[in-house]
């Protein structure tokens, strides 16, 4: 295939030109980040585990009704994708408190929430993703008060989805964070599911041992990452055979 234009190259995917207006290629590299990119590493296999992963939430999501960009995986670390104007929001959903919530709230990590919170941080690295509340957005015109809504009903469906399939493998979703785009059908908008659903930017426990399975594994050095992610992939059945080995040397077949 041709070279294809290189659009935006993020921490974790690039995006390039799609094949037709209005789609774009999706590629999903192995480096992984945290704490703003204080940390980072490679790690061989993440961006093929979470190709694949993204394409079977995302496909899941659409098969409910969820709109998303996600068209056809195109190849091991590739996707196909509907071109959106991103919503410049993290979009967080918490089950359990972690992470950030713990800290600042004094919370045990892995206590129940009353209910599922809706949070929302602003994109930007450079001022470390600040959270932000709907004030904000609708002031700033990140998103309308109509968007809003929409956004918070989408992405409790999205944790209702999550959740359950998680469940369904022994997994406990503790929070996640998604990302809105607007695609648009002449003049109108349409709010879509964007960038990825992946391990990377979920807190996954199991259910049994509270092993972590997502990216803190990598934040906090509990241990191998790409294990966690395929024990994650391997459980929901989306594994290929051969997907961590994409890099090995070729072997003889008799
Ligand atoms: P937090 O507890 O660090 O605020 O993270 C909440 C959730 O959002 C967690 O599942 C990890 C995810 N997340 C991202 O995907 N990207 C980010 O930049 C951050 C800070 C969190
Ligand atoms: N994604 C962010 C970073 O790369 C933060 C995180 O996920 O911990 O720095």
């Amino acid at each position: 295939m041709a070279r294809r234009k290189k659009l935006y190259e993020g921490k974790a995917k690039v995006l390039y030109e799609g094949p037709e207006q209005g789609t774009l290629v999706q590629y999903f590299k192995d480096d992984a980040t945290a704490f703003n990119a204080e940390k980072r590493d490679v790690i061989e296999g993440k961006g093929v585990l979470n190709n694949r992963l993204s394409e079977f939430f995302m496909t899941g999501l659409g098969q409910i009704g969820v709109p998303t960009h996600f068209i056809k995986r195109l190849n091991m670390r590739e996707q196909l994708i509907k071109a959106a104007e991103i919503v410049p929001l993290e979009v967080i959903v918490r089950n359990f408190a972690a992470g950030s919530m713990a800290k600042r709230l004094g919370i045990e990590e892995g206590t129940r929430l009353p209910r599922p919170i809706v949070e929302f941080s602003y994109k930007d690295d450079a001022l470390g993703d600040p959270l932000v509340p709907e004030e904000y957005i609708m002031a700033f015109g990140w998103a309308t008060q109509q968007e809003l809504g929409e956004i918070v009903d989408t992405t409790l469906r999205v944790n209702d989805y999550l959740s359950g399939v998680m469940y369904g493998v022994g997994i406990k979703l503790i929070d996640f964070k998604i990302e809105f785009g607007r695609i648009y059908e002449g003049d109108f908008p349409r709010l879509i599911l964007a960038d990825e659903i992946s391990p990377d930017s979920c807190r996954l426990w199991d259910i049994e041992t509270g092993e972590k399975l997502d990216k803190d594994v990598f934040r906090r050095d509990l241990g191998n990452l790409t294990d966690a992610y395929t024990e994650v992939a391997r459980r929901l059945g989306v594994l290929p055979s051969n997907v961590t080995h994409a890099n090995t040397k070729p072997t003889l077949i008799n």
